[in-house]
């Protein structure tokens, strides 16, 4: 089996379910509470464990209730969690408000995450074994940065999703091989909207090869190797539930590409998956597994 690690944040999901959101100052009464596990990590170790990889979580939860859920979920998947910390304090929690459109508004407090900010010599070997590394920007950067070096110095190809969007230390850049912003990151990372062909053009002076994912549109492939982006549709399906869509994706997504397949042929398949994710309820629990995919 091919191996992928994840370097990434572990959150429990907090989520109110409003008519229609509180403006500051405002109380409202909602219908439905629910937790789910999340945190874009933990997402994509579920992700990819269940596209088929042998993945390795390198990440932190806190010693309360969540923290032992979130090891209880990442587990059940298969997800190998040797290497996630227990840290004192809370789990990182996220604080969603989604409202009748389904729209969200979102608080995210880092908790135990925000403890991981270096690396232990299990966690670099862990990173140097892979064929891939999974990275985000929900823990501190000086943690992702590290991880990022230890792939760029092994030969491991790391797949980067920008979220939460913010400028990207050029460092970072240098040792990103695949960059995956959906497109509101990819127009906070060039200052372009509206138009992922030209934001595609422009990150490619950043990184090798980018996918700009564009929700139900589908995805759009640039790479310095080829003159024109390629895009790759969507499957037509009915969505229940977005959350997590991006996630499934890159999971999937990389472990096609460590086995191999080439990317045309990869996206194809991530945007199969993340298409059943869509038509289900949950993030994590959505993720549908390698069977589901290729059917
Ligand atoms: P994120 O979840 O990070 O915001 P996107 O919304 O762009 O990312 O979704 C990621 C991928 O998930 C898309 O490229 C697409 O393949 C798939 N996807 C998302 N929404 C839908 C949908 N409504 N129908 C089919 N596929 C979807
Ligand atoms: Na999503």
């Amino acid at each position: 089996m091919t191996r992928i690690t994840v370097l990434g944040s572990t959150n429990m999901d907090l989520v109110a379910y409003v008519t229609t959101a509180p403006r500051s100052g405002e109380t409202v009464t909602g219908h439905e509470f629910r937790t789910i596990p999340g945190g874009k990590g933990a997402n994509q170790a579920v992700a990819a464990a269940r596209a088929g990889a042998e993945v390795a979580m390198i990440g932190a939860v806190g010693t309360d209730d969540f923290g032992r859920r979130l090891r209880a979920t990442l587990e059940g998947s298969g997800v190998d969690i040797d290497l996630l910390r227990t840290t004192e304090g809370p789990t990182g929690t996220a604080h969603i408000v989604v409202d009748r459109d389904g729209a969200n508004s979102i608080v995210v407090i880092p908790g135990a995450n925000g403890s991981v900010t270096s690396l232990s010599h299990a966690d670099r070997a862990v990173i140097a074994e892979a064929r891939s590394l999974l990275l985000q920007l929900e823990l501190p950067m000086s943690a992702v940065l590290e991880g990022a070096e230890v792939a760029r110095r092994n030969g491991v190809r790391t797949i980067l999703t920008p979220a939460p969007a913010q400028p990207l230390p050029s460092q970072l850049l240098a040792a990103t091989d695949l960059l995956v912003p959906n497109e509101h990151e990819a127009a906070t990372l060039t200052g372009i909207s509206g138009d992922p062909q030209r934001a595609a053009e422009a990150l490619l002076a950043q990184v090798p090869e980018v996918v700009i994912t564009l929700g139900a549109r589908g995805c759009l492939y640039a790479s310095r190797a080829q003159s024109e982006p390629v895009a790759v549709l969507a499957p037509p399906v009915t969505a229940v539930d977005t959350t997590g869509a991006g996630d499934t994706f890159v999971g999937a997504l990389a472990v096609a590409l460590a086995e191999g397949r080439p990317m045309i042929d990869a996206l194809t398949w991530a945007s199969s998956a993340a298409a059943l994710s869509v038509q289900r309820a949950g993030a994590a629990t959505s993720m549908p597994y390698r069977g589901e995919i290729d059917a």
